[in-house]
């Protein structure tokens, strides 16, 4: 079968290669897919990079986490799904709920491979059923960027009607943020460099916009838009170049979901303007399978549609890593198989 993967040692998009592997052969718990669509994420660049959590990719590994495909062919043992069903894996191997003691691996960085493969196998356990209103493009934006929002702003958030939430940039977890807290009844803030995108935020519900290039101090501005009050919610994906504002933006009791890393991982932001504000930061990743299953039926039952910014044919894969490096999308870039 056809495949794209990381090659090992790998310091960027050009060691990413298209290959040939044997066709995965379905486990007595396993599930075989025809893939149909994957997504990327801001991730998937730092994995190619050899920034992702382990560091450089040591073996030749096969690309990207959020893949979704038709089941053709289940092992004797399975009971969670039939062939012909529409599924898509889970971004972490073995994390069915609660909270795991241990790292899980993660599709598309070693020791995992991806699903940027024509056939994958997943184990029955490390997959769900995909929402019925949803392509495999659409539905394929949700096993990374859509569970970490969700698990950031409802799992651990418990966002509530009336609430504000405050999203940084207009990338994958904020565009999904900003429509899981109005599918929530929230109030949203949004963040971009960008007014074309803000105006596209603004058309997807977000009541308050701030261009973070233009208006530099916005977290003044937030603090302006809500009457001096802050935020209930922040979910924060610049890292430590964007907390401290994000500290300064939150309000009494508020929470603050830490995700990202796009303005690095080391620096200096102190944690004790939280204190006087009762407030928290919380660590955020990913999510169970129980957190994917709850935010589909709320997808489902909102009949929310994913925002895909740009679709690739599958022998296009590698332009799609250099156009979501350029960070030129709203929302989700898709890879239709
Ligand atoms: N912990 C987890 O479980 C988890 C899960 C998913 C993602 N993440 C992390 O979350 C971050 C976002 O991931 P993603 O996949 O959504 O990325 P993405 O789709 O590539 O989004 C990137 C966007 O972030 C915005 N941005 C960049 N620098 C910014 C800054 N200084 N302030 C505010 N916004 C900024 C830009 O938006 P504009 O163009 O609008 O300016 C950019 O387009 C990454 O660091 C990723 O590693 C973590």
């Amino acid at each position: 079968m056809r495949a794209f993967e990381i090659s090992a040692g790998s310091t960027g998009i050009d060691g990413i290669r298209s290959t040939e592997r044997p066709t995965p052969t379905v486990t007595p718990t396993g599930i075989l897919v025809r893939m149909r669509a994957a997504s990327l994420n801001f991730r998937d660049l730092m994995v190619a990079a050899g920034r992702y959590a382990g560091g450089t990719v040591v073996q030749d590994t096969i690309a990207l986490s959020d893949g979704t495909g038709e089941v053709i062919e289940v092992g004797a043992a399975v009971t969670r799904f039939r062939v012909g069903d529409r599924v898509a894996g889970t971004f972490f191997q073995d994390w069915v709920s609660g909270l795991p003691s241990t790292p899980r691996a993660s599709l598309g960085a070693p020791p995992a491979d991806g699903v940027l493969a024509e056939y994958v196998v997943f184990d029955e356990r490390d997959a769900v059923h995909i929402p019925a209103h949803l392509s495999f493009e659409e539905a394929a934006t949700l096993p990374c960027a859509g569970v970490t929002a969700w698990h950031a702003l409802v799992s651990v958030g418990q966002l509530r009607a009336g609430q504000t939430v405050l999203a940084l940039g207009t990338g994958g977890v904020s565009v999904f943020a900003l429509q899981i807290a109005r599918m929530c009844g929230a109030e949203v803030i949004i963040t971009s460099s960008s007014d074309e995108k803000l105006a596209r935020a603004r058309a997807l519900g977000a009541h308050h916009t701030i261009n973070y290039r233009t208006t530099p101090d916005w977290e003044r501005e937030v603090m302006t838009l809500t009457q001096g009050r802050g935020v209930d919610h922040v979910v924060e994906v610049g890292g430590v170049g964007t907390l401290a504002k994000s500290m300064a933006a939150v309000a009494p009791g508020g929470k603050i979901a830490l995700i990202g890393v796009l303005t690095g991982r080391v620096g200096d932001a102190s944690p004790y303007m939280l204190m006087p504000r009762w407030s928290s930061i919380t660590g955020i990743f990913v999510g169970s399978r129980d957190m994917f299953e709850d935010f589909n039926r709320a997808v489902a039952i909102n009949q929310m549609q994913p925002v895909i910014d740009r679709a690739f044919a599958f022998d296009e894969a590698i332009e799609a890593y250099r156009y979501m490096e350029r960070g030129e999308h709203f929302g989700k870039v898709v890879i239709r198989f």
